[in-house]
């Protein structure tokens, strides 16, 4: 297992103004945590005068990021300005005619309104159904794999485990689940990134999803009472009567929210407990440790490494003059990693007592709305995973995804090993 996964080293890049930390190869390359630090230690908000991006600020430290986060009054989340991650290109390009609008991409009044009409998801009881449901399904899924034998964990759990649990939450046709994930990739997609070659594919399938949805919303017309996303986006006030592209791209927010995010915790838990044997050791002898574990893990994974922002005025953080119109970048998967928050904290401890107060989620009014359900998955998947196998060994280190949004796993070899 390579070293670096276990301690970040130390760097000997200095910082400059043309440090981009955001530079997709750095985290291919599994580079960038250095960087950070370097930057918590000397520089906290860091400018970036230069990169493919624009300017931006790199806000790396704990208490930063939370005064940024919560602070929505002065730095907006409105798609109009850029949106939520740093690279706004998809937003900015003039041959998109389909914009994410939805209310993760929007301030208040508006995202209030529409968060409102799918909170409901949440609900304790509703926890509980897809609880069942999650739970038969994982069951299923491991019983199903091979034992003893090298495969990819990532396509053959994390990708099939997440999709079915969107499947789930939507009550979409089970036998079409795959169209989720396709229609996940392709709404983020930019044109030559070798989801879609072209915007107009991209927007060719976009309308094929949207038709798709359309038909499925016929069947909810009279089912208020049904508990799935559709249902409520259908009968919510604030959503039944918004216009098309603006349904679809809340049904995109809610497909693609809890895609990647909790597919790479799922890998991140199986890579990190082997770096970290003891930990699981742990958890085996004690699995009311779980629940814990689960946060601890997401802290360590941070599935989204970033969340963006722009002044609307002109504002000090850290010491720094932030210009009404500048881009900021609040690194979560460097406050998750703040020696002034938590003790060791490249090391997976499931017991660690400060574990929930991790940025992973975010804070504020746009906290996530999903992470109940996140960690209800990842709960089940420990739990069931621990009832079958006495290990889960990883047969080499894992590939990388090449994004500084999205912190995660194209692969990871592994072999189970039985009770
Ligand atoms: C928002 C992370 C699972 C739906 C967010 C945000 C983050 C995040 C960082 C933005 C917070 C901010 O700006 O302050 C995660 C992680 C997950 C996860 C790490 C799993 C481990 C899910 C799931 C769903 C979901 C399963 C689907 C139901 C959403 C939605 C928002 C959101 C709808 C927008 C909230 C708003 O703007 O008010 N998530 N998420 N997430 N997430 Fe999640």
């Amino acid at each position: 297992m390579s070293q670096a996964f276990k301690q970040t080293p130390p760097t000997t890049r200095d910082l400059t103004p043309k440090t981009n930390v955001a530079d997709p190869v750095l985290w291919e390359n599994y580079e960038y945590l250095p960087i950070f630090a370097k930057m918590r230690a000397e520089d906290p908000v860091h400018y970036c005068a230069e990169s493919p991006y624009g300017a931006y600020w790199s806000v790396t430290r704990y208490e930063d990021i939370m005064a940024v986060d919560t602070n929505h009054h002065v730095y907006s989340s409105d798609a109009h300005l850029g949106g939520i991650i740093i690279d706004d290109a998809i937003q900015n390009d003039p041959d998109n005619d389909f914009k994410a609008v939805n209310f993760i991409a929007m301030d208040q009044p508006r995202h209030d309104e529409q968060r409102k009409s799918v909170n409901g998801i949440t609900d304790p009881k509703n926890l509980e159904h897809f609880g069942k449901l999650i739970r038969q399904r994982t069951s299923d899924l491991l019983d199903s794999l091979p034992v003893g034998e090298e495969f990819d964990w990532v396509p053959t759990v994390s990708i099939e485990l997440t999709t079915q649990m969107l499947a789930t939450m939507f009550d979409f046709p089970f036998e079409d689940r795959h169209k989720l994930v396709r229609w996940s990739d392709v709404s983020t997609a930019e044109p030559g990134s070798g989801v879609v070659e072209s915007q107009q594919q991209r927007i060719e399938e976009l309308m094929e999803m949207a038709a798709y949805f359309a038909d499925l919303q016929q069947s909810r017309k009279d089912k208020p009472d049904n508990i799935d996303l559709l249902t409520m986006m259908t009968h919510h006030p604030a959503m039944a009567n918004m216009p098309p592209e603006e349904f679809l791209g809340n049904l995109s927010l809610l497909i693609v929210g809890g895609n990647d995010t909790t597919r790479n915790s799922m890998t991140g838990g199986v890579f990190g407990f082997n770096l970290f044997p003891d930990e699981f050791d742990k958890m085996v002898a004690d699995p009311k440790l779980i629940d814990n574990a689960v946060a601890e893990i997401i802290r360590w994974q941070t599935p989204l490494a970033h969340m963006r922002r722009t002044a609307l005025e002109d504002a000090v953080l850290g010491g720094k003059q932030i210009r009404k119109g500048d881009k900021v970048v609040m690194w979560y998967v460097s406050g998750n990693r703040d020696t002034a928050i938590f003790d060791d904290p490249d090391r997976i401890i499931i017991d660690r007592k400060n574990a929930r107060r991790h940025l992973s989620f975010g804070f504020g009014i746009h906290r996530c709305m999903g992470n109940r359900i996140g960690e209800l998955q990842l709960r089940i998947l420990w739990e069931e995973i621990l009832k079958r196998f006495s290990r889960i060994e990883a047969m080499g280190d894992p590939t990388l995804t090449k994004s500084n949004f999205v912190k995660g796993y194209t692969s990871l070899p592994v072999k189970l090993h039985r009770l």
